[in-house]
């Protein structure tokens, strides 16, 4: 057994040697004959993602084991799906989008909860080669209508409704007002209808899920270049318009297949859970794609950590299912610990089959890492990683060599990731001192090729930085034993409870409320949430507003812009935002004085008394 060093070595010296042996893990339709040409992974390689996810395991004699079991506190319900099953939904669902026209190529949104039909909308895209781009649940119709017009699809799957605790999320009427709001207009939607909600279907325009999947034959897999997109995910950047994030099928299939045995430690046959939703990152590759890819039972959760029906409800979920491998975001285990401080719900269940907790989405920060490994007893693995990325860039990679744990590191770079942390002068930092977390290229395979329709900004955003590396946008160290450590961004984009948002998206929409002049929005350290949106407003000359009244209208402004999700609560009226002399407003000063950190005043300033003006501001509120 080749242990990390070895692994890591060879990846980095030999990537065409290191990538084929992982490309068998693959079925082809045309084995790819080049690994790699032009930063594009086995291009003369043809295969079918949805194919290696199920029908093969079906042909190989997985058809009667569970591929799916859908655990749903808020609606009282359990389902499980063997393979047979769910390959059984998806070549119907992929049917019934043929019958709509669908051809490999075209494009799909989807927008729906956590329901077992959003895994089958997403595996019946691939089926058929489509691309397919979810939204998650929780953003608003505008942010959805900029997605739909973006990716310009020609159909666009959804539910009736989500269900959040204590309330029913009617999507339908957000799906229409995202309609109304974008330009482009799909040919169908069609509408899952859930007991809880019913939705009003439009004529001709949309159509009933169970009806249409009913009268549709099952559709074949499609054939499709291992360089053709699986799917698009837009993800917050720093300005308002979110950035698409496209996955080929070929380096994808082949990368997440690898991380399973090699990253989790995870083998067929096992229950894997990730307690994530599928609109993320983590729940395309760990809830979807993964778990099916390597042959094992996939957990999706409908519910919370807490509150569904309490803060055992994941120990119940682990025990009822079997799960061997949790993993979820640092946010949900301080949302238990908080209201479960001593464990106690999670000594009702057994637990003796669970081997690891990852945690990713944020930092893991040292008590949550203790707390957690002191109540179950097993490896906690922090591991780091992105949208663009697709799998962990840095993790203790179990299935290959379990390395020491040091609380507050994501550990090493996974094979295949030629991490660098970089000063502002392109040099690399010495071990313990902070600078840019960069990876040079090539990236491996399965990280994003570019940005959908829109290359330029992919270079802008990642590549020009510095020439030869990909900026990864968090900012971090290295120590002397090569173990990474993830300090936070250094753009603009936040982190809240493990979902990734834009201040500048939040900005446009503050800056639009008719007595705000100008404002900065800032992450701000949270217990719970990791981080919170504050946003610091400078009233228009002669608006004099009540501070509470103005931030309830804030609120509601972002929420319905935006989503439930930004969480954004918080407005602080100030006189003057602090900016340096070329007006770049100073927003890391900002976040320190929110947080209540040391500061220290710079030099490029263009009003020094701003800065206590910030201060007394936060203080007041
Ligand atoms: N559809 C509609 N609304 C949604 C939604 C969805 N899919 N997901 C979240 N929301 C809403 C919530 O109802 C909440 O609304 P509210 O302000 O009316 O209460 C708001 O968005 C914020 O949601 P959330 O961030 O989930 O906060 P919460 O206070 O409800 O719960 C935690 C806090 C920590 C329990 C929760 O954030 C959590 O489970 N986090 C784990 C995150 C995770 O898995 N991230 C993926 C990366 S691995
Ligand atoms: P997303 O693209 O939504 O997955 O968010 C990615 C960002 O979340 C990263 O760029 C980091 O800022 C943060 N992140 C994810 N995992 C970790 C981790 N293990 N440690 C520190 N930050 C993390």
């Amino acid at each position: 057994m080749r242990g990390y060093d070895e692994s890591y070595r060879q990846s980095i010296h030999r990537p065409e040697e290191f990538w084929a042996e992982a490309a068998l893990g693959i079925d082809w339709d045309v084995a790819p004959a080049t690994v790699t040409r032009d930063d594009r992974w086995f291009p003369d390689g043809r295969l079918n993602t949805c194919h290696n996810a199920l029908d093969r395991h079906v042909a190989a004699g997985r058809g009667g084991q569970a591929a799916l079991i859908h655990d749903s506190p808020v609606t009282g319900t359990v389902r499980t799906l063997t393979y047979a099953e769910l390959l059984d939904e998806v070549a119907r669902t992929a049917g019934m989008l043929r019958d709509l026209g669908v051809v490999a190529g075209d494009t799909v949104v989807i927008y729906m909860p956590m329901v077992p039909e959003a895994v089958v909308a997403m595996l019946a895209c691939a089926r058929l080669g489509a691309v397919h781009s979810v939204v998650f649940g929780g953003f608003a119709a505008r942010e959805l209508a900029l997605r739909i017009d973006h990716a310009r699809p020609k159909v666009v799957l959804s539910a009736s409704c989500g269900i959040e605790p204590g309330r029913v999320v009617a999507y339908k009427p957000l799906l229409d007002a995202a309609l109304e709001q974008a330009a482009h207009r799909p040919a169908h939607c069609v509408i899952l209808g859930r007991p809880q909600c019913a939705a009003d279907l439009v004529e001709g325009r949309d159509l009933d899920w169970a009806r249409a999947v009913r009268d549709a034959a099952p559709a074949a897999c499609v054939s499709v270049a291992a360089t053709d997109p699986l799917y698009i995910l837009y993800t917050s950047g720093t300005t308002g318009s979110p950035k698409g994030v496209v996955r080929d099928n070929g380096g994808h299939a082949v990368a997440l297949h690898w991380s399973m045995a090699n990253v989790y430690g995870a083998a067929p046959g096992e229950v894997y859970w990730a307690a994530s939703d599928v609109g993320w990152v983590v729940g395309h590759s760990y809830i979807v794609y993964a778990p099916l890819l390597a042959g094992c039972t996939t957990v999706l959760y409908e519910g919370k950590p807490v509150g569904t029906p309490d803060p055992g409800a994941f120990w119940r979920v682990v025990a009822t299912h079997g799960v061997r491998t949790l993993f979820t975001a640092p946010t949900a285990i301080r949302a238990i610990k908080k209201e479960d401080p001593s464990g106690n719900f999670a000594k009702k269940w057994d637990l003796s089959g669970l081997r690891y907790l990852f945690l990713a989405g944020e930092r893991l920060d040292p008590d949550t890492y203790h707390w957690a490994s002191g109540l179950l007893g097993i490896p906690v693995i922090d591991h780091w990683w992105q949208t663009e990325t697709g799998w962990p860039i840095a993790a203790n990679c179990v299935g290959i060599e379990p390395l020491p744990i040091k609380p507050g590191s994501p550990s090493k770079p996974v094979p295949g990731w030629d991490v660098r942390v970089l000063d502002p002068e392109g040099g690399e930092c010495p071990p313990g001192v902070d600078g840019a977390v960069t990876v040079k290229l090539p990236l491996p395979p399965g990280a994003l090729p570019t940005l959908y329709r829109d290359e330029a900004r992919f270079t802008r955003s990642y590549l020009e930085r510095y020439p030869g590396h990909y900026v990864t946008g968090d900012g971090g160290h290295l120590d002397e034993d090569g173990y990474l450590y993830v300090m936070g961004r250094i753009d603009d984009v936040i982190n809240v409870a493990g979902h990734r948002l834009s201040t500048g998206a939040m900005e446009e929409v503050i800056a639009a409320h008719p007595d705000v002049a100008e404002c900065a929005v800032v992450g701000v350290a949270d217990e719970l949430k990791g981080q919170l949106p504050v946003g610091f407003v400078v009233l228009k000359a002669g608006a004099e507003r009540d501070q509470d009244e103005l931030e309830r209208e804030l609120t509601a402004l972002v929420r319905e812009r935006i989503g439930p999700v930004a969480a954004f609560r918080r407005a602080v009226v100030v006189g003057r935002l602090p900016k340096t002399r070329s007006g770049k407003i100073l927003r890391a000063t900002m976040r320190d004085i929110a947080d209540g950190h040391p500061y220290t005043t710079p030099s490029t300033i263009e009003d020094p008394a701003a800065l206590p003006e910030i201060a007394e501001a936060v203080k007041r509120t």
